[in-house]
């Protein structure tokens, strides 16, 4: 019987400790979160420029799922932001339309509208960083 217990005992406790962690989301940092979407946005300019739209595709998907992580809403609720809330959520907004942009081109296979929709966006980066991560 206790040979029972000394071995299924922490299995159990393991189990349950396993299913604590799988309730509670990772909370990145919107740093951390920032540097996913570096990431894929380097992919997608190699893609972009040797011309592998679903490359484009694939990594516009994750940069559109990684702008969707809570870590901006927590961002804006941090003190001493660098700048006005709505300015924010307008530069995101106004970034999204530059990624649907890309993904609009790579989807209708213009490989030289990528190119040019891929500047367009990656110049919305940093119209957000002068105002949000000056010094970038
Ligand atoms: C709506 C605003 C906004 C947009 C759009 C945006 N960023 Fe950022 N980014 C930020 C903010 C704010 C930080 C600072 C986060 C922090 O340190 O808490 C940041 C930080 C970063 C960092 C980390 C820098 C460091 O070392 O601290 C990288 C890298 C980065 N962004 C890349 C990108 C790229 C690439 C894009 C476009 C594909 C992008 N960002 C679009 C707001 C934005």
């Amino acid at each position: 019987m206790r040979s029972i217990v000394r071995s299924v005992l922490p299995l159990a406790l393991f189990a349950a400790a396993f299913a604590a962690c799988g309730k509670s989301e990772p909370r990145l940092s919107l740093q951390m979160v920032m540097y996913q979407i570096d990431f894929e946005e380097k992919a997608m300019r190699e893609a972009a420029f040797g011309g592998d739209l679903a490359g484009v595709v694939r990594s516009g998907g994750e940069i559109q799922r990684w702008m969707g992580d809570p870590a901006f809403e927590r961002y804006l609720a941090r003190p001493n932001l660098p700048g006005e809330p709505a300015a924010f959520a307008e530069l995101k907004a106004y970034f999204a339309g530059t990624l649907d942009e890309v993904l609009g081109m790579a989807r209708s296979g213009d490989r030289d509208g990528v190119r040019g929709a891929y500047g367009r966006m990656r110049m919305a980066c940093d119209v957000c960083h002068r105002d949000f991560r000056p010094g970038l």
